[in-house]
């Protein structure tokens, strides 16, 4: 099953785009990106996250869909295969979607209670100011829903009717663009929404710090699926005269390219709806508050709204369904039982540890583990975005650029195409993203211990 000859390939040229960018777009640019950007200062973090996707993020994802196409594995069995001592490394990765797909399921059952709140006719109160913060901060409704939204993924994958859903967000996913485009549109439009775009797109150079880069690393690997042996695993199916580095351009550009419309809905929304005084405050609840005050002020805004809610769900299917097969992979590799009990357990456990997500924002909402107004989903989301991801990452970027050498990706990539950008990806991988990852590392454990703000 393992040996490269048996791997079933994506079919033509653009199915390895298609599948890896479906992996990539997701919550991570509708919920995620704009938050961000709204917290760490608007412009600056819009800049520093764009130099770091067409330097670092396109080097690593070169590396890692590289090191698929070439050794055939996906992530326990890549690292294996080229050196024996960094299986470790493997394990590593593998940990990253273990966290994030309980707390990525609690957003998913958010979006699919929205559904529910358009088309029981509940859009306008959805556009109150505590319709969010009511819903959330109960008990039972979000374990409710984010156990429905467990539920449709786990079947999904326990009945293996994966391609149909692809088959069905392959039209979903650019009416969700187009919709987003007409909707930023929209808001931009507005009275008011200057302060929010000025917010958005001009950068503040007084804004900048080390946290500034760690937030736009974690998002960046976060959004293109990096630093957590997704690639690794999607390089593994891609045929060897599929021009890697131009796929890797495309998915890079459109991932980002999605990211900026969804924050450019959302961002200056803040600005017409509630003033930009509001911006930095709001962390995860951003998009479910400022799009129903959008949706309400819209001709046919609650259908727009409804129909909205939709397609995000589809994204965020898509994501989850290869989060929860990669979390059974992981785990088949290891265990000798069958695929559906395993299904089975990944569902009970990705429940189990989503719970406290789901219950962070209400009884459980005394804890606070990364400072006063965070949450529990906060503290997953820490973890694996900006401690265990940039570690994988450096710990790639090591193994590359000094155990198997640059020129083996290099090599790789040549099979299939002229490496355009062959120096860019040295300097990073060699020194650029290590030093520059392990200082980050360090800031931010000082940091987050208190013993330094830097
Ligand atoms: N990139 C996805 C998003 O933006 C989220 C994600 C992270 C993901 N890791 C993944 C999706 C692994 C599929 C597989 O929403």
């Amino acid at each position: 099953m393992e040996e490269q000859s048996s791997r079933s390939k994506f079919s033509g040229k653009i199915g390895f785009v298609l599948a890896a960018a479906g992996s990539a777009v997701g919550l991570g640019n509708l919920w995620r990106f704009p938050y961000l950007a709204a917290k760490y200062g608007g412009g600056i973090f819009l800049l520093v996250y764009i130099i770091l996707a067409v330097t670092f993020g396109f080097a690593l994802m070169t590396a890692e869909v590289a090191l698929g196409r070439k050794t055939g594995l996906s992530v326990s069995g890549a690292f294996k295969k080229l050196n024996k001592k960094w299986a470790f490394l493997g394990y590593i990765s593998a940990s990253v979607p273990i966290i994030i797909l309980p707390y990525y399921s609690v957003i998913g059952g958010w979006v699919t209670k929205y559904i529910e709140t358009y088309f029981t006719g509940q859009g306008t109160a959805a556009a109150g100011a505590d319709y969010f913060g009511g819903f959330i901060s109960q008990t039972w409704q979000p374990i409710f829903w984010f156990g429905i939204f467990v539920l449709i993924t786990a079947l999904i994958v326990f009945f293996g009717v994966e391609k149909g859903i692809e088959r069905v967000s392959k039209f979903m996913m650019p009416i969700l663009v187009i919709l987003s485009i007409g909707i930023a549109i929209f808001v931009i439009t507005r009275p008011g929404s200057s302060a929010g775009l000025k917010y958005y797109l001009i950068p503040d150079f007084s804004k900048f710090s080390s946290t500034t880069i760690l937030a736009a690393i974690g998002q960046l690997f976060y959004s293109m699926s990096l630093a957590m042996g997704i690639m690794i695993t999607y390089g593994s199916y891609m045929k060897k005269d599929v021009d890697l580095e131009k796929s890797v351009h495309q998915i890079e550009y459109f991932d980002t390219g999605f990211a900026l419309i969804a924050g450019l809905m959302i961002v200056p929304g803040v600005a017409v709806y509630s003033g930009v005084e509001n911006l930095d405050s709001s962390g995860p609840a951003l998009m479910f508050q400022v799009l129903p005050q959008v949706f309400d002020n819209m001709p046919m805004g609650h259908l727009i709204g409804g129909l909205f809610f939709i397609l995000v769900l589809f994204a965020a299917l898509t994501s989850s369904i290869s989060l929860m097969e990669t979390v059974v992979s992981i785990f088949q590799d290891k265990l000798k039982i069958s695929r559906r009990l395993l299904v089975v357990l990944v569902t009970i456990g990705t429940f189990a540890i989503g719970l406290l997500s789901s219950l962070g924002f209400g009884p459980l909402s005394f804890i606070e583990p990364l400072g006063a107004g965070t949450s529990l989903l906060d503290f997953f989301d820490f973890i694996s975005n900006s401690v265990i991801m940039p570690i994988v990452a450096l710990f790639t970027c090591i193994f590359v650029g000094y155990v198997i050498k640059t020129k083996a990706i290099s090599d790789e990539v040549k099979i299939s195409s002229k490496f355009h950008w062959e120096k860019l990806f040295v300097v990073m991988v060699k020194y650029i993203a290590p030093i520059g990852l392990v200082a980050i590392l360090i800031s931010s454990v000082l940091n987050s211990l208190g013993i330094a703000k830097i």
